[in-house]
């Protein structure tokens, strides 16, 4: 029994915010966000849009792809670092929203790494026999992260004419190497059971290292804490995540060749047989360093960290939706995922299409 992938769906918002946009209200440049991330665009909701809500479109195209009724779906699982509420989580409001039975729903939050680790979850229910139909989504409202006042939000987007203080410019600059990296997004994949085996999820390798949790993590707004959120908190920032950008920039690059190359190794796989090569999109320049390493060829690899920045865990899902949509995918094609994240965790999924 395999749990193969028969549907694609994806959700964006609207507009697109550029670089310049963001150097209205912090000091940045496009050059610098360009030349040491990659990202020219992104996209983020209007206030009162939640993850689920893109969760939820992404999934009716999705299943509308794949010619499947919202009643034949029999688990979600959602992945998101951003849900709506503290709980419950994102996946519960998805099958309500979406009126799906009153089927298990998970909730999953491994970050960047949170769609293969919801695909290896997926294809072990698929193969015990607990779900034939199942919907996996990745959705994420980073937009919720940035410290931006709603006064500078609407100067961001040229809706007003007040500029941000000296006071909030600094503000908002000591999270420039973060914030910039960031868009809003929502993909979501339907998987079924097929039991000739020909296509689906071939084989997982996942890793977690939680020694450098610190590296990339929320300080604050957690249960560590009494109450677990309070203003002092938010004076400080304490709700923006923490990065270590160069520090979690060479582990991604050691762990994701790592784990591509055990991958392909364990399956006996050469990059030859590889239709497509989708990484996470954190970092072009990541990428780009992990295909050199591992030797794929320009034409194997799809980036569009350009248009979105990094969606977290719709990246995977919103490549493998657009290169459906583009032709660049098709049925029968060998697929290798990798990913990495914040925990810190790995992983690196082969999928035939
Ligand atoms: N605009 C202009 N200048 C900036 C910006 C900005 N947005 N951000 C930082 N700078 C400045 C810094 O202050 C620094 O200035 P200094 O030299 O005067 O001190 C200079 O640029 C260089 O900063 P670095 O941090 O060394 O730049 P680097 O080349 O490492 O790029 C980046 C930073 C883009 C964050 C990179 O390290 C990176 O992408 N790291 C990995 C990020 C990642 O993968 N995150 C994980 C995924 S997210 C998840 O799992 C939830």
């Amino acid at each position: 029994m395999r749990a193969v992938i028969v549907g694609s769906g994806s959700e964006i918002p609207p507009r697109p915010v550029t670089n310049q946009m963001l150097s209205r209200i912090m000091d940045t440049s496009d050059d610098w966000i360009r030349e040491r991330s990659g990202v020219e665009t992104r996209y983020y909701v209007e206030p009162g849009t939640a993850t689920s809500d893109l969760g939820v479109a992404a999934a009716r195209r999705a299943l509308d792809s794949a010619g499947i009724e919202p009643a034949d779906v029999e688990l979600v699982v959602f992945a998101t670092m951003t849900p709506d509420h503290y709980f419950p989580g994102a996946g519960a409001l998805l099958q309500a929203k979406l009126g799906l039975r009153n089927v298990p729903c998970y909730d999953i939050r491994q970050q960047c790494v949170g769609f293969l680790y919801g695909l290896q979850l997926v294809d072990a229910q698929v193969r015990a026999g607990f779900a034939r139909t199942v919907l996996l989504v990745g959705a994420e409202v980073h937009s919720g992260f940035m410290p931006y006042s709603p006064a500078n939000w609407e100067y961001l987007y040229g809706r007003a004419d007040v500029p941000p203080t000296p006071a909030e410019h600094a503000w908002n600059s000591r999270f420039r190497h973060l914030t910039v990296l960031f868009g809003d997004a929502g993909a979501a994949v339907v998987v079924r059971a097929q039991e000739d085996g020909s296509r689906g999820v071939i084989d997982s390798i996942l890793g977690t290292d939680g020694a450098d949790y610190d590296k990339l993590y929320v300080p604050g707004t957690g249960f560590k804490h009494r109450p677990y959120t309070d203003p002092e908190q938010i004076a400080r920032g304490d709700h923006i995540p923490v990065m270590d950008g160069r520090y979690v920039f060479k582990l991604a690059t050691t762990r994701m060749v790592e784990v591509a190359q055990q991958v392909l190794e364990r399956n006996r796989v050469g990059v030859d047989d590889l239709a497509l090569v989708l990484m996470h999109q954190a970092n072009r320049r990541i990428n780009e360093h992990c295909q050199k390493i591992l030797g794929i060829p320009d034409d194997k690899v799809l980036h569009n960290i350009q248009k979105y920045g990094n969606t977290t865990a719709a990246t995977i899902p919103l490549l493998w939706d657009e290169a459906v949509r583009a032709g660049r995918l098709r049925p029968g094609d060998l697929v290798l995922l990798v990913a990495f994240g914040a925990g810190m965790s790995w992983g690196a999924t082969l999928v035939r299409a």
